[in-house]
C-alpha cells in the first residue's frame, strides 16, 4: 500500500498560533489527525517580538496537536505576515535556440530561475517567485509556454522577499519548540496560503482582491487572470479595533472584545438599511444602550450602541482607505480586481461585509476554508482561513516532489496547484 505523506501547518497569528497535522494519501485525499490552538501575545506588526512567548504558544499548540495525533513532528510550514515583507516585480530571460526549439518544462524553470535572479538586497532574503505570465515570440500573456516553438522565453513574474531578521527571530523561536520550516520551501508567505483554502479558480480568473484581516495585521493577495499579481500587508487588525472600543469607553479588554464580537458594526448596517428603505429613524433609535462592565465603576455602565458602532467604523475605514488606494494604484496597471473576499477573524464580525462594500464600491464575499473534504466544523471559520491553506500549500509541496496520482480525489483547484506550485513557487 502506497505510504501516506504527512503535512504540519503551523499558523503564527498575532492573536493565536494554530498547528494543523494531517495525512495525505496517494490519492490526494487529507485527513486530520491533531490540530491544536494557543494564544499568542508575542508579535506586533507580524514580527516576534518576545520570544519566549511565541516559542511558549508554539509549542503549546503543537503539542496539542502531535497529542491528538499520537505523533511527533519535526518539520513544518509555516505562514509570515508583517510589513517586513515586500512584494515587487521581476523579469526573466532565457534563449531557446537560433533555429526555434520547443519549449519545454526545464526551459520554463530555467527562465523562473533567472527571474529570481534579480538582486535581492542585503538583509532580505527571497521568499517566492510566482510568474505572471510568459512572453514567446513576442506574444505576452502566454500561461503555459511548454510546447511552443520560439528562440527566446521570458517571464514577468511576482516576487516576494522578506527582511532577514524578522525570519530569523522567527525560525528561532521555532528552533527552540523543536520545530524546523521544511527545507527550502516551508516559509509562506500568508496571504499566498490563505488563497489555497478559499479562493475559487473564477474569481482567480476576472481578478480578485483576498483581504484577510487578522489581529495583527490585514493582508492582501490580488489575483488577475488566475495570477498572483500583487500582495501587500498592512500592520492593522482586530486588536487594534478592540484597543479603540478599550481606551474609548474605558472598559477591560476582554469586555471590549465582547462587545465587538457582540455587536460589531450591526447598528450602522441597520439604521443605512432602515433608511434606505424610506423609514424614518427616529432619534430614540439612536440613543438604544447596551451595559458594560466599566473600568471606573463597579456598577455596569450603559453604552450607547452608535457610540460603539463608530468605534469600530473609525478603526475599519484605515484598513479599507489602504485597500482603496492599493486598487487605485492596481487600476492604473490594468489589475483592479473584480471583487473582494474578505477573510480572517475579523471577517466574523456583524455588518463587516456591508461596511467594505459601502466604503470600497466592490461586491464583497466572507470566506471560510471549505476546500478540504472532512475538515472539523470549527475549523470552517475565518480565522483559519490561513491555517487550511497552508496545509493544502504544503501538501502541493511535498505532492509535487512525488508523482501525484491521476485518480486524485483532491478538489480540482488544488491538482491544478499542485502543478503550478511543482513548477513555479520557489
Ligand atoms: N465575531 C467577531 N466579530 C468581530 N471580530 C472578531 C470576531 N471573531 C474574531 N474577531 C477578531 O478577529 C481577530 C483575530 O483574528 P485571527 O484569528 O484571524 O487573527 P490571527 O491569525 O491571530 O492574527 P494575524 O493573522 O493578524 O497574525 C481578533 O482581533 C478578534 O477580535
Ligand atoms: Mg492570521
Amino acid at each position: 500500500m502506497a505510504r501516506k505523506q504527512r503535512v504540519t501547518a503551523v499558523d503564527v497569528g498575532a492573536t493565536k498560533i494554530c498547528c494543523i497535522i494531517a495525512d495525505a494519501s496517494a490519492r490526494g485525499d487529507l485527513e486530520i489527525i491533531g490540530m491544536g490552538v494557543s494564544p499568542n501575545g508575542g508579535m506586533r506588526r507580524g514580527v516576534v517580538v518576545d520570544v519566549d512567548e511565541v516559542t511558549q504558544a508554539i509549542r503549546s499548540a503543537v503539542g496539542e496537536a502531535e497529542g491528538q495525533a499520537g505523533v511527533s513532528v519535526s518539520r513544518c510550514f509555516v505562514n509570515l505576515s508583517g510589513d517586513f515583507l515586500g512584494g515587487d516585480s521581476s523579469r526573466g530571460s532565457v534563449a531557446i535556440g537560433a533555429n526555434n526549439r520547443v519549449i519545454n518544462e526545464h526551459d520554463v524553470q530555467r527562465v523562473i530561475e533567472n527571474a529570481r535572479m534579480v538582486g535581492v538586497p542585503d538583509g532580505r532574503r527571497m521568499l517566492h517567485v510566482i510568474p505572471k505570465g510568459f512572453t514567446v515570440n513576442e506574444v505576452s500573456g502566454i500561461k503555459n509556454p511548454v510546447g511552443l516553438s520560439a528562440m527566446q522565453l521570458m517571464v514577468d513574474a511576482h516576487i516576494i522577499t522578506g527582511s532577514v531578521s524578522p525570519l530569523q527571530n522567527l525560525q528561532n523561536c521555532m528552533e527552540m519548540a523543536e520545530l524546523e520550516p521544511e527545507e527550502n520551501s516551508g516559509l509562506v508567505v500568508s496571504g499566498v496560503a490563505t488563497s489555497l483554502g478559499v479562493l475559487q479558480d473564477e474569481e482567480k480568473d476576472l481578478g480578485v482582491a483576498l483581504v484577510d484581516i487578522g489581529g495583527g495585521t490585514t493582508d492582501l493577495a490580488v489575483f488577475k487572470e488566475g495570477h498572483l499579481r500583487h500582495t501587500d500587508v498592512l500592520c492593522v487588525g482586530g486588536t487594534l479595533v478592540t484597543y479603540d472600543v478599550a481606551t474609548a469607553l474605558r472598559v477591560p479588554l476582554q469586555e471590549a472584545e465582547r462587545l465587538v464580537i457582540q455587536e460589531g458594526l450591526s447598528f450602522k448596517q441597520e439604521m443605512a438599511a432602515r433608511r434606505a428603505a424610506g423609514e424614518e429613524v427616529e432619534a430614540a433609535d439612536m440613543e438604544r444602550e447596551i451595559e458594560v462592565t466599566s473600568l471606573s465603576s463597579v456598577q455596569p455602565q450603559p453604552v450607547k450602541v452608535s457610540e460603539l458602532s463608530e468605534i469600530i467604523d473609525l478603526r475599519l475605514m484605515d484598513v479599507f482607505e489602504w485597500l482603496r488606494v492599493s486598487f487605485d494604484r492596481l487600476g492604473k496597471m490594468g489589475t483592479r480586481p473584480a471583487s473582494i473576499v474578505l477573510t480572517g477573524g475579523v471577517a466574523e464580525m456583524k455588518g463587516v461585509a456591508w461596511a467594505a462594500e459601502q466604503a470600497l464600491g466592490y461586491p464583497v464575499r466572507i470566506a471560510r476554508p471549505e476546500s478540504v473534504r472532512g475538515l472539523p466544523s470549527h475549523l470552517r471559520n475565518p480565522a483559519y482561513s490561513a491555517s487550511v491553506g497552508l496545509l493544502i500549500y504544503g501538501l502541493g509541496v511535498l505532492k509535487g516532489k512525488t508523482p501525484v496520482a491521476r485518480s486524485s480525489s483532491v478538489n480540482k483547484a488544488l491538482q491544478g496547484f499542485i502543478t503550478w506550485l511543482k513548477e513555479y513557487v520557489f
